[in-house]
């Protein structure tokens, strides 16, 4: 009798995800990412890095860009990653992850990139002009993963494409080369409130770095009167609060305003419309500025404090890197053998 089903991943459990140092942070990384890596890493090994590899696939000045990682960093501790807990670097200092990344190009199918919508939306209508790192991003991406095996990536809503792309490497590297059970087929970590948070402006785009309107997001670095002024512009409707999550589902900015308040307090949408159902904007907005004060405001403080020393920030990365690098060696060896690579 044959079995069909692929022979299981045998591995430890092990958690990854990375945000690139391509602008400032905002409310959506934090509770869609940010969040989620500092209450992993007491449940399962957790390893976060900095995407600068993924950083150049749309240009940056080479004078700033190492100051943008450090700035990464000093978010990744200031929302609560401990670096003895969990292992911090910058991906370039790993270089197992591109080498295993060209590996992967040629694993995955032209046919399974040309379906990414990430690249659709930020290559617009100049295609031909995008940098070719760009397109073979999501395989950079899953490389990343793969090289430490790792089984569970907390990322947001607007990552799963990639997450499924990661598995179908996966997938195809252990039937190409004989390695059942070789990669784990990992799976993305999107649950919570947080997981899509939109923009202050318009309640149907993504709260985003690239948006051109800083008033579109709240910044991790924004002081408490940034914050306020940003929440009472917030785009929203004439109408009350309603007392159901259906007569909510319809009105997106007001969602929007809602599940930011859910995600910052730790409730639920429902408990907070108990609450609020029948008050206007003009009673909420106040108490929603008083919260994102008091949960981003110490971050920010936080995070001036930490980069008033980048030394002991470069100390961090280094270690990590190091610990990283222990990790993704032995998959690399591992990978070159399966391949029939001349230098193993
Ligand atoms: P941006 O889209 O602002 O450039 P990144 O692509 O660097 O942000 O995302 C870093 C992490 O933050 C990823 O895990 C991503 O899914 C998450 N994230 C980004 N924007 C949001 C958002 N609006 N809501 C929830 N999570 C988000
Ligand atoms: N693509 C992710 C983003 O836009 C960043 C990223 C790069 C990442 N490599 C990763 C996230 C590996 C999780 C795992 O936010």
């Amino acid at each position: 009798m044959t079995d069909q089903t692929p022979a299981p991943f045998a591995g430890p459990e092990r958690v990854l995800s990375g945000v690139q140092p391509t602008g400032d942070l905002h409310l959506g990384n934090y509770l869609g990412a940010l969040v989620k890596f500092a209450r992993l890493q007491h449940e399962i090994e957790t390893l976060i890095f900095v995407a600068d590899l993924h950083a150049i696939t749309e240009w940056q000045d080479p004078s700033k860009l190492k100051n943008q990682v450090r700035e990464i960093a000093a978010a990744y501790l200031a929302t609560g990653l401990d670096p003895n807990v969990a292992t911090i670097f910058a991906q370039s200092a790993v270089p197992e992850h591109a080498e295993l990344a060209w590996v992967f190009n040629c694993v995955a199918r032209l046919g399974w990139l040309d379906r990414m919508t990430q690249f659709k939306d930020k290559a617009g209508k100049h295609k031909e002009r995008s940098s070719v790192g760009l397109y073979t991003y999501p395989v950079l991406q899953a490389a990343d993963i793969l090289i430490y095996k790792a089984t569970k990536v907390p990322v947001g809503e607007d990552q799963r494409q990639h997450l499924e792309l990661t598995r179908d490497i996966a997938q195809k590297f252990n039937n190409d080369f004989d390695a059942p059970g070789f990669f784990p087929l990992p799976e993305a970590l999107t649950q919570g409130p947080g997981a899509r948070v939109m923009s202050l402006r318009d309640g149907s785009a993504k709260m985003s770095k690239s948006d051109p309107s800083d008033q579109s997001r709240i910044n991790l670095t924004d002081d408490a009167d940034a914050i306020a002024a940003k929440v009472r512009k917030a785009r929203t409707d004439p109408e009350p609060l309603p007392e159901t999550l259906e007569e909510l589902a319809s009105r997106p900015e007001a969602k929007n305003l809602v599940t930011i308040y859910a995600a910052l307090a730790g409730r639920t949408e429902a408990e907070v419309l108990t609450e609020f159902a029948g008050q206007g904007f003009g009673a909420f907005k106040p108490r929603l500025a008083d919260l994102a004060v008091s949960v981003m405001g110490p971050i920010g403080a936080e995070m001036r404090r930490l980069l008033a020393d980048p030394a002991q920030i470069d100390c961090i990365l280094a270690d990590g890197a190091a610990r990283a690098r222990a990790l993704a060696a032995p998959t690399l060896a591992e990978v070159k053998r399966r391949v029939g690579f001349w230098a193993g």
